[in-house]
């Protein structure tokens, strides 16, 4: 299989001495983005503080972010991880008597139960759905979304098993029942494409340390204009009001966009990392990313049978799993071992998940497999 970003690998210094297909956990650090860091570092060490630069790439990566979904920079809220910015929108959810229902499924990373069960308001109206296999049908969404809903969390793309999510019919179920559909796009941005207008998302939240390649420290919050005036944050700060009100204490006002979801100052380091690491995506091109995905993954997942392992693949229309999740005993001890190996893999529960990127070869992905065969 021809690799159509031979050219690229130069960018990332592991891939000399390691097979890098853990994407899934931490996505390979490049060049780009390690002069991204240095650059943030020397401005510390020689102007003290640069503030002004700081801020440009937090602009800069605001408007990176949103024109990788298909959205305005004014959508796009900057925060510090995934569930800082769940937890912002479910204290922000106003809540309306017969209109609480919160629905997701047990498929969902555990942070989205652990926030919205923490919420004493919605408590008693989530809705939990339970998976078949990996996978949670659409019509069980059509059977558990109700004129009660008030929101609807989605994962895109399955943490443990790689599935994904047929977002533009689970948005369609929501919307006929007046509920809001709230994205969880941390395991698919940076190698699925997104559309939030066009898949008619209303939120979305992605971190920026996996397929977005960045590091840990930031995540990145959509809420659409059209829904904005609806939430009032409660977790909230200084960032997160009218540039003239920041600084007075009596009157705040909530900005205008989903910056009102911002806090206090955010991490710039990881700031300037996600830049650097969204302007080589947007180069690439999730597009041509995903083209060349989807014939690694069907080599991958064939030559995988091909060799006795255990895949999950939750199918449905033939879509591709966006990684391997592969049935082991002892997780840990099969992770710890191949990366003495120089092989990074992911354990979680109990699979060893293979997640490539657009930097991996299909030579790569056989030698883990080859690997991983010996262990079945
Ligand atoms: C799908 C998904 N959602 C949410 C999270 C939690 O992210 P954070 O640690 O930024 O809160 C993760 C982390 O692995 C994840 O994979």
């Amino acid at each position: 299989m021809k690799h159509p970003f031979q050219s690229y690998r130069q960018l990332f210094p592991v891939l000399s001495s390691h097979i890098h297909v853990g994407s899934c956990s931490q996505g390979a650090v490049s060049r780009p983005v390690s002069a991204a860091i240095e650059e943030y570092h020397r401005s510390l060490l020689q102007h003290g503080h640069n503030g002004d630069l700081s801020m440009a790439r937090l602009e800069e990566a605001r408007g990176h972010f949103a024109k990788l979904i298909g959205a305005e920079p004014d959508e796009i809220a900057v925060l510090s991880s995934a569930s800082e910015a769940i937890a912002g929108v479910a204290t922000a959810l106003p809540y309306v008597p017969g209109k609480e229902g919160i629905v997701y499924a047990d498929t969902d990373f555990p942070t989205v139960g652990h926030i919205w069960q923490a919420q004493e308001m919605f408590h008693d109206h989530i809705c939990c759905i339970p998976s078949i296999e990996g996978e949670v049908t659409i019509e069980q969404y059509e059977e558990h979304v109700t004129e009660k809903t008030a929101l609807v969390m989605v994962s895109q793309v399955n943490y443990t098993n790689g599935f994904q999510q047929d977002l533009k019919s689970i948005a369609d179920i929501a919307h006929r029942n007046q509920a809001l559909l709230f994205v969880d796009a941390y395991q698919s941005a940076g190698i699925v494409p997104v559309d939030v207008k066009a898949m008619g998302v209303d939120i979305l939240v992605a971190g920026a340390r996996k397929y977005m390649l960045g590091i840990p420290g930031v995540a990145f919050l959509y809420v659409s204009k059209d829904r904005i005036d609806r939430f009032k944050p409660r977790l909230t700060g200084w960032l997160g009001q009218e540039p003239a009100s920041r600084f007075d204490i009596a009157h705040p006002v909530p900005a205008a966009g989903a910056r009102r979801f911002e806090t206090g100052l955010p991490s710039f380091i990881s700031i300037f990392a996600a830049n650097a690491a969204l302007k080589l995506l947007l180069e690439i091109g999730v597009t041509n990313i995903q083209a060349y995905m989807s014939e690694l993954l069907d080599f991958s997942v064939e030559y995988g049978r091909r060799k006795g392992l255990h895949i999950r693949v939750p199918y449905r229309g033939g879509t591709l799993p966006s990684l391997l999740a592969v049935e082991v005993a002892d997780v840990s001890a099969v992770e710890r071992n191949l990366r003495s190996q120089n092989m990074i893999v992911s354990a979680r529960k109990d699979v060893i998940r293979v997640a490539p990127h657009f930097y991996n070869t299909a030579e790569e992905v056989r030698r883990v497999i080859d690997e991983l065969a010996g262990r079945c």
